[in-house]
């Protein structure tokens, strides 16, 4: 009997000791990350995808210093604690939720190894007040030409909490359907005011579990750049500064994931500054195998059609492949276009570049237009009144667009083919 005892205190006394570390480790991890750490916390591309990764936050404590930490990860913790990384913060004071004062961060982690796995948190070192960590994958050295996936959405717009839920729950659907998408692109009108900050918590802390790892590429809409101010949004994310410069209005940039060359367009202000800057970054870029353009209003068909035109000469002279759109709160897909035309017969799969294909999907929001008039550039055309979200997929010479709706229906697809 005694020695049964004995038998059992011993192990008790070793799950004890495994309990214990595995708090330790736990707590080393985590920080004491929660409640009054940072939120609206938004990753992005802005150096090399393959190389760096930034971030922008807010803290309720903004005379704090901001720390970004990066690290090696394994199984989502951090592989080797000699090995952290730690980038500081620049920060700027705002107003925030009811009136109170918030500090704006933004940090960018560089010298990363390609499509390799990081942890990451950021925070307020001195307190040890911790984001919850997450982790990233750095995407594909330049230049090569794997498969790679990346997510379309737009018009998320809400207000209030369950606004942002129908956002969330298209994020969620949209990784489930497309577990291997790099990034997200979003092709504007984020939130219904930018100057509401309690919105635009709800946009990034309610679609955390998607955020968190994947970036975000915002491109500016109405309901961003209200009268040629577009700062609030230009405030929640940290971005490649190589397009128009103006430090009001929404930007303008490009960056390369892999294979795709992406331009991402302001349609609200700086059109024909624009114009002559998409001309270069196209021209610097003509080597790249997939040239996708991302803008909010419709170039065909939008209320600024005719102002638009420009945009789409270029577009046509060098032969971009599929612009990504917003606005109109429907579904809509054009056939190959050049010229103002339908190119062929505009069926699957447009070949050889012959002409561009444009897209919007409805939105991830709560609201929907009523369709509007069919006219000569809609393929395809409907309102289903349901949230949706597009996967594209570049694999070697082919391109594959597939519309879902938030309950996983697939409802469009198009192939391009080079
Ligand atoms: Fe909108």
């Amino acid at each position: 009997m005694a020695v049964k005892w004995n038998s059992i205190a011993l192990w008790a006394g070793v799950g004890a000791v495994i309990l214990v570390a595995v708090l330790l480790s736990t707590l080393q991890n985590l920080g004491s990350s929660g409640k009054n750490g940072p939120y609206s916390i938004g990753m992005t591309f802005r150096g090399e995808a393959s190389t760096s990764r930034a971030f922008t936050w807010r803290y309720d404590q903004g005379e704090a210093d901001g720390v970004l930490q990066v690290a090696l990860s394994r199984d989502g913790l951090v592989k080797d604690q000699a090995d952290k990384l730690s980038f500081t913060a620049s920060r700027e004071i705002r107003t925030g939720e009811k009136g109170k004062t918030e500090g704006v961060y933004q940090a960018e982690a560089s010298g990363l190894s390609p499509t390799t796995g990081y942890w990451y948190r950021v925070g307020d070192a001195a307190a040890d007040v911790w984001s919850e960590p997450a982790s990233f994958t750095t995407g594909p050295e330049a230049g090569a030409d794997g498969e790679v996936s990346f997510l379309h959405v737009t018009d998320s717009q809400g207000e209030t909490e369950a606004d942002f839920r129908l956002w969330s729950r298209t994020l969620e659907q949209a990784v489930r359907q497309f577990p291997q998408a790099a990034f997200i692109m979003h092709t504007g009108d984020l939130t219904e005011n930018p100057e509401d900050p309690a919105a635009w918590r709800h946009f990034f802390d309610l679609a955390r579990p998607v955020l968190s790892r994947l970036p975000l590429m915002p491109t500016t809409g109405n309901h961003d750049e209200v009268d040629n101010d577009a700062l609030e949004y230009r405030s929640r994310f940290f971005l490649p500064d190589n397009g128009i410069t103006s430090k009001d209005k929404g930007p303008s940039y490009s960056f390369d994931y892999g294979p795709v060359h992406m331009v991402v367009l302001n349609t609200e202000s700086d059109l024909n500054k624009q114009r002559d800057w998409l001309k270069k970054d196209l021209a610097a870029s003509a080597d790249k195998p997939w040239r996708i353009v991302a803008i909010h209003r419709g170039a065909y068909g939008g209320n600024r059609y005719d102002k638009l035109e420009d945009w789409v000469k270029v577009f046509d002279e060098y032969q971009v492949d599929l612009v990504l759109q917003g606005h109109n709160h429907e579904y809509s897909r054009s056939y190959p276009l050049r010229g103002g035309k339908v190119v062929g017969n505009g069926d699957d799969p447009v070949r050889e570049r012959t002409g561009t294909v444009y897209v919007t999907p409805n939105t991830a929001g709560p609201k929907f237009n009523d369709k509007k008039e069919d006219l000569f550039y809609h393929k395809v055309h409907f309102q289903n009144k349901k949230q949706m979200f597009g996967g594209v997929t570049v694999a070697g010479k082919t391109l594959t667009y597939e519309a879902y709706d938030v309950d996983g229906r697939l409802l469009d697809r198009f192939v391009l083919e080079h």
